[in-house]
């Protein structure tokens, strides 16, 4: 079975409150199948003021950090481990830029919102970022390694 060198990337992809409240965790997740990457973790959850605060730690000092908080900690989240060739980078472009009124009809934020405080799915934004947010949010157990039946496969 062919396989791509780094076809173990991975990224951390959330559904936010807003997201799940809408109705829109199936198409989200519909838009990464149909990509071709492969889903390995998956979980609902309502997240805590401290796993949030870890979370976003670079943005604690930020004036919209707080209600950022309270807004993700509001109700269930769903949260997803990502894998294949680049998602990191792929899973970014895919969501769009962090506010929706600049984001391009076709990327999950210009498609679903409009409003930067609402704009509905997180993707890590590089290597390392992801790397920390999955150990953060997954146990390693609940990592699932399994091969996919497609010979075309990437990963
Ligand atoms: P950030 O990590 O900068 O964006 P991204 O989600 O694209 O990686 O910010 C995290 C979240 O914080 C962002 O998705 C929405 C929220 N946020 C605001 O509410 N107001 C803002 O001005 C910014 C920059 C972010
Ligand atoms: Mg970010």
């Amino acid at each position: 079975k062919a396989t791509l060198p780094d076809a173990r990337e991975r990224t951390l992809i959330a559904v936010k409150p807003d997201g799940v409240q809408r109705r829109l965790v199936g198409r989200i997740i519909q838009r990464f199948e149909q990509r071709g990457f492969k889903l390995v973790g998956l979980k609902m959850m309502t997240a805590s003021e401290d796993l949030l605060s870890e979370h976003y730690r670079e943005l604690r000092t930020k004036p919209f950090f707080h209600s950022l908080q309270s807004y993700m900690t509001s109700g269930p989240v769903v949260v997803m481990v990502w894998e294949g060739h680049n998602v990191v980078q792929t899973s970014r472009t895919m969501v769009g830029p962090t506010n929706p009124t600049v984001a391009q009809a076709g990327t999950v934020r210009g498609d679903f919102s409009i409003h930067v405080s609402r704009n509905v799915v997180h993707a890590s934004d590089s290597l390392e970022g992801a790397q920390r947010e999955i150990q953060l949010w997954f146990e390693a157990k609940d990592l699932l390694d399994w091969d996919c039946c497609d010979q075309m496969s990437t990963s």
